[in-house]
């Protein structure tokens, strides 16, 4: 008997993302992003990335599966994102899935999308250590989580108690002129900066802050930290030093974001870091993570960049983990849940 052939949809956000696995094996990771018609917003409206999940869900499934060489009604079992994300995005997801499994007679699996940044890492470095500890680091999360089993048993520790991580580069971005999504950019202006050219604040890390918020994160005061610094050089009439600032910036979140990532793992004695989510592409949250890990014989695994920004596959791995675990499948009136919870 061969591994379940499962295909995953996600619309949480700005992404239509189909992808297909065997079990662990990666066949097919079709992405179609709306992301260029949000750019001139600064940030996703909801009503445009719904309407391009409709218009894109075809053809990417269509894609996925010329990729993969299966055919539709090959397939085992259909994945969806149920939530969290942005409720009229979810929904053309929902839908699209539902008329799938309906339609091909296949069970289908709404899972979470939290849960899916950690499940995808399966499809390149192989079963999940249990337990582990998840960093997860996006545009609209930025949690740590114990994960015993990724399809029923994630605790949340701790989370954002205002800005996302993936937020707060996209916001520093915009202040900086730098294009909209804002972390790659970031990432590449900072290569040639220097990180300990401003030394700016580091969220909830005070010895008070840490009684109440030992693994919570805060990234508005950074962001607002920045906007000062940059205008404080503009009324001055200096130019602004955007790979210093960059290097600067990024060196404070991913110092606030690894520092506290080991300080979970440690308290919860877990040797397995997995880092997930749009900003666990970035290479100096890689490398910090890396290093200081490392110092305390904790291991770290990320997937590669495209596996960490939003994605079908992820989906598609965590419908394939409730497979094999013999998890219930949803009902066919499933419905789509903007703030489910891990
Ligand atoms: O997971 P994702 O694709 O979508 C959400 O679920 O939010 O994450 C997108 C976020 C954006 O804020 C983007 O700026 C950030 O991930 N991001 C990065 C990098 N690549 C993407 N942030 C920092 N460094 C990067 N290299
Ligand atoms: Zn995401």
């Amino acid at each position: 008997t061969s591994e379940p052939l499962v295909l995953g949809i996600e619309t949480s956000c700005d992404e239509t993302g189909v992808g297909i696995v065997r079990g662990h094996t990666l066949l097919a990771d079709a992405v179609a992003s709306s992301v260029d018609e949000h750019a001139r917003f600064g940030g996703v409206v909801p009503e445009v990335a719904s309407r391009a999940h409709l218009e894109a869900m075809v053809p990417t499934v269509q894609r996925a599966c010329e990729t993969a060489g299966v055919a539709l009604h090959d397939v085992d079992a259909i994945a969806v994102t149920a939530g969290p994300g942005l409720a009229g995005a979810l929904l053309v997801g929902v839908a699209s899935a539902k008329a799938l499994a309906l339609s091909l007679g296949k069970p289908l699996y709404g899972v979470n999308h939290l849960a899916a940044h950690v499940a995808v890492d399966q499809l390149e470095h192989g079963a999940l250590p249990d337990p582990c500890l998840a960093l997860l680091v996006s545009g609209g999360h930025s949690s740590l989580l114990r994960v015993d089993d990724v399809t029923e048993r994630v605790t949340p520790l701790g989370s954002t108690i205002d800005d996302a991580a993936g937020e707060a580069f996209d916001k520093v971005a915009r202040l900086l002129g730098l294009p909209f999504p804002g972390g790659p950019h970031i990432d590449r202006a900072a290569r040639d900066g220097s990180s300990v050219y401003v030394d700016f604040p580091r969220g909830l890390t005070s010895r008070r802050d840490l009684e109440r918020h030992r693994f919570d994160f805060s990234f508005s005061g950074l962001k607002t930290a920045v906007a000062r610094w940059v205008e404080a050089r503009e009324a001055a009439g200096e130019p602004v030093p955007v790979a210093d600032v960059a290097a600067s910036f990024q060196e404070a979140v991913c110092d606030v974001l690894t520092r506290k990532a080991i300080d979970a793992a440690a308290a919860e004695g877990i040797d397995d870091i997995l880092i997930g989510g749009g900003v666990a592409a970035n290479s100096r949250l890689r490398v910090l993570a890396e290093e200081r890990a490392a110092q305390k014989g904790i291991r770290v695994r990320v997937p590669r960049p495209g596996l960490c920004t939003d994605n079908g596959a992820m989906v598609a791995a965590l419908g394939a983990e409730m497979v094999a675990r013999g998890r219930a499948p949803s009902a066919l009136d499933l419905p789509a849940d903007s703030s489910m919870s891990v």
